[in-house]
């Protein structure tokens, strides 16, 4: 079994050599053609240079340039280039940091000889550990992505899904359109697991203990949070028709909103008074539509009499919501027609609305797709 341990770098000059010599002692008890490719985005440091240096010792070194685009862009090009020129069976993700220890390899490659397609070294499956000096802030940004993995974009059953460290055999990558991901950063991680799961491989999460660098540092950046969470609705939107219907849903709210809001001023209301109205219209007809309508089909442990309770908490934390977006922009912007502050108060008071009804309200028995 041809595997390739993929190793994207980014100025990871002081870490270089030393991983891939931790890797080839690995690679002497493996039992199959083991192959390292450094995928190197022209690192000023001269990461590179590092490599070709090794080649000459290492004849199982590769090493392909590009230009920086991303963590993800980076793998995608590893990836294409271990399936196709390198012909491999098997390829690994792996940091050229040491967060992912070289003697990880033969247990996570035993788990894909015992058949499993996907196999991830998992931080939060029981064993597995995150660094105890973690910031609260770090560990927040892990926790969340994983929620936000989870919840928005539906991965059901997998713990650690942004995990960087991976095997997974190439017949499986060969089913995945790359482009179609439309990823460049560290969200690429949760895009091809969503990926990899819609293909229906068998996964396997085995612990791992994550190692802080110590050398170096961190190249998550602010624009990788960004897509990250871009990422997560558009796998949401793509593969949730409940989430379309809620949308279609929602936009009819907006027409109704508006719509009595308008009427209401018309009628010569006072504007502070037409706004909560118009917004409590709004979310009874959401919720009768998305009742009868979206989740139709759930199976849920209440009677309709305690989802008409929730619904209303729901419903008056919504309103509270919308009307505090609609107060403080309106005595911010006092020139802005109160329409737009009425319409900018929808959008925290939907977001809040789907994930309370969805997962309280109207909460399947069985984990929802
Ligand atoms: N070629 C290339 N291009 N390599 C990159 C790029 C890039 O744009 N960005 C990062 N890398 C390389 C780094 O040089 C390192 O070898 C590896 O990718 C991981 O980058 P780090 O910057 O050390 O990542 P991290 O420690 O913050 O994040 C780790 O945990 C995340 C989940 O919490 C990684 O394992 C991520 O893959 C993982 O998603
Ligand atoms: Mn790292």
């Amino acid at each position: 079994m041809k595997t390739v341990i993929i190793l994207p770098t980014f100025n990871e000059r002081a870490n270089i050599a030393s991983i891939i010599e931790a890797l080839q002692h690995v690679f002497m008890d493996i039992d199959h053609d083991m192959h390292i490719l450094v995928v190197d985005d022209r690192s000023p440091d001269g990461t590179a240079e590092v490599v070709r240096s090794l080649q000459a010792d290492w004849r199982n070194v590769h090493l392909i340039e590009g230009r920086k685009v991303g963590l993800g862009a980076a793998y995608i090009r590893g990836m294409r280039h271990a399936s196709t020129a390198l012909r491999a069976d098997v390829v690994f993700e792996m940091d050229a940091d040491f967060s992912h220890r070289p003697q990880d390899v033969p247990r996570l490659l035993r788990e894909i000889e015992s058949g499993a397609d996907f196999v991830i070294g998992s931080r939060y499956v029981t064993g597995g550990s995150i660094p105890k000096d973690w910031s609260r802030l770090r560990r927040l940004n892990s926790r969340g992505g994983n929620i936000a993995a989870r919840y928005i974009a539906g991965i059901s059953g997998i713990k650690d899904c942004t995990a960087g460290f991976r095997a997974i055999r190439t017949s499986l990558l060969r089913r995945i359109d790359f482009t179609a991901l439309r990823v460049d950063g560290y969200a690429f991680q949760v895009a091809l697991l969503h990926a990899a799961l819609e293909q229906g491989c068998s996964i396997k999460e085995l612990p791992v203990d994550f190692i802080e660098r110590e050398r170096g540092e961190s190249k998550l950046g602010l624009s990788d949070i960004f897509e990250f969470i871009k990422n997560v609705w558009w796998i949401r939107l793509r593969s949730s028709r409940t989430f379309m219907k809620f949308a279609v849903v929602g936009a009819s709210g907006i027409i109704v909103n508006l719509g009595f809001f308008t009427l209401f001023m018309m009628l010569g209301l006072n504007k502070y008074i037409a706004s909560p109205i118009a917004i409590e219209l709004s979310i009874v007809w959401n919720f009768l539509f998305n009742n009868y309508w979206t989740f139709r089909g759930r199976k849920t442990h209440d009677r309709t009499r305690v989802r008409g309770v929730k619904f209303n908490l729901v419903s008056v934390l919504a309103l509270g919501l919308s009307y505090a977006t609609f107060l403080a922009l309106s005595f911010s912007f006092p020139t802005v027609p109160p329409q737009i502050h009425q319409l900018i108060g929808i959008l925290p008071a939907t977001l809040v609305n789907y994930f309370l009804n969805a997962y309280w309200t109207f909460k399947q028995i069985k984990p929802v797709q």
